[in-house]
């Protein structure tokens, strides 16, 4: 085999795209037809996210068939068991990444993902092309601060943190600074699981597309400055 043209999952699995065959150790790993269409499509957009549509529709050839992205699923997961080595992982919204492997070289998503959850500030990150601008990922701080478990916010709106309690003029300044897509800073009353008020001082900022400039996400850094803002509190009605 002329492994120039072979495409190296692991240190031990090789990928032909000519024959569409994945190779371990040199032997052939007999994969069902339908396995095979799913890795071509990973492996030809490695790196980047496929949705559960794309799969369905490259992989099952009827095209009469219901959308059912539980078949997407359990196909992943079949391939995932078959071929231990390789690393698909799942993203919001039914989306699938193969992560190219890479001789020794760290994996800086899994890095950054790393370090933002050992932040002491709580971080979210949300999706403006999503509807709704849904939160896609937060860190262990702001499951701790706001007693939510990460599975119990990704998908929804940042704004029950507020709930009930909208009469703040700073929720206008950050409706504003989104629309303008610019930086804010504001303190708000926002409210843990169990009803706790936390004052909040949330700074939100635009993260673009270095190459097409278009939105791409916003980072909201929640900062608990409960204490600060009760004793301000206290001392104001001192005076
Ligand atoms: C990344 C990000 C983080 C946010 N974090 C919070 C937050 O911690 N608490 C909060 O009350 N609102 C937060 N918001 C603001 C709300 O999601 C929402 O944008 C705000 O309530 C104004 O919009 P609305 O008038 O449609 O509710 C955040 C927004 C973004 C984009």
């Amino acid at each position: 085999m002329n492994t120039k043209t072979l495409i190296k999952l692991s240190d031990r699995c090789y990928w032909n795209p000519l024959t569409q065959t994945i190779s371990q150790d040199n032997h052939a790993l007999i994969l069902t037809s339908s396995m095979t269409k799913l890795l071509a499509i990973l492996i030809e957009h490695h790196d980047k996210l496929v949705s559960s549509v794309d799969i369905f529709f490259h992989v099952w050839d009827d095209y009469d068939k219901e959308f059912n992205p539980k078949n997407v699923r359990n196909l992943i997961s079949n391939l995932r068991k078959r071929i231990p080595c390789l690393v698909i992982n799942n993203y919001y919204g039914g989306r699938y990444v193969l992560k190219k492997y890479r001789d020794n070289v760290p994996d800086i998503t899994d890095y950054v993902l790393e370090i933002l959850d050992q932040a002491k500030n709580g971080i979210t990150i949300s999706d403006p092309n999503l509807p709704d601008n849904p939160i896609i990922f937060v860190n262990e701080a702001f499951s701790e601060l706001f007693e939510y478990t990460p599975d119990e916010v990704i998908g929804r709106n940042c704004r029950f943190l507020h709930g009930e309690d909208r009469d703040q003029i700073a929720l206008k300044e950050v409706k504003d600074a989104l629309i303008e897509k610019r930086d804010i800073t504001v303190i708000l009353r926002n409210y843990t699981k169990s009803g706790e008020l936390i004052f909040n001082e949330l700074t939100i900022s635009p993260i673009f597309d270095k190459k097409t400039e278009k939105l791409k996400y916003f980072l909201g850094v929640q900062k608990n400055v409960t204490a600060i803002q009760k004793l301000i509190q206290q001392i104001k009605r001192m005076l």
